[in-house]
């Protein structure tokens, strides 16, 4: 299969409609790992639906990528317990640091952001999870720190 070939996960919704558009980008995306212009292109195509409409749909979700994942994956998470300790503003910091929004991959490849919903650490809150190693008490001066060990290990 690949990584363009979709046909696999369309033919399991036959009598598609509008109502099978996300369930198909969730396939998709469980399948590749982000929603690439082609499987958008494809969709759109099955479902007769223009491409800015499928965009539209699928923006409007927090969980959908249209980047591929980059060679690290940072989790932020902002459940309750890591945002009442701090988590928007590590969120914040990653941002700047790494010059990307959540759903985005930095132009190396070497790491993509998503936000996350409470990973089950909350006891270690504000928790960043990269690569599943999780990062606990994380704040806004220890992110520089933490990312370049990963840059460091990237090298090794
Ligand atoms: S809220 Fe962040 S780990 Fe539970």
């Amino acid at each position: 299969m690949t990584s363009l070939d979709i046909g696999p996960i369309l033919e399991k919704f036959p009598d598609a409609k509008r109502d099978s558009l996300i369930p198909m980008l969730q396939e998709v995306q469980e399948k590749f790992g982000y929603l690439s212009r082609e499987a958008v292109i494809q969709i759109g195509d099955y479902l007769k639906l223009p491409t800015s409409k499928i965009y539209g749909v699928a923006t409007f979700y927090n969980q959908f990528r249209f980047q591929p994942q980059g060679h690290f994956h940072i989790q932020v998470c902002r459940g309750t317990a890591c945002h009442v300790k701090g988590s928007a503003a590590v969120l914040d910091a990653v941002r700047r640091e790494l010059k990307i929004e959540p759903g985005q991959t930095t132009r190396d490849g070497m790491f993509s952001l998503e936000i996350v919903a409470c990973i089950g650490a909350c006891g270690l809150a504000p928790v960043i999870c990269i690569d599943g190693n999780f990062h606990a008490s994380v704040t806004t001066q220890k992110i520089s720190s933490i990312l370049d060990s990963y840059r460091k290990a990237a090298q090794e």
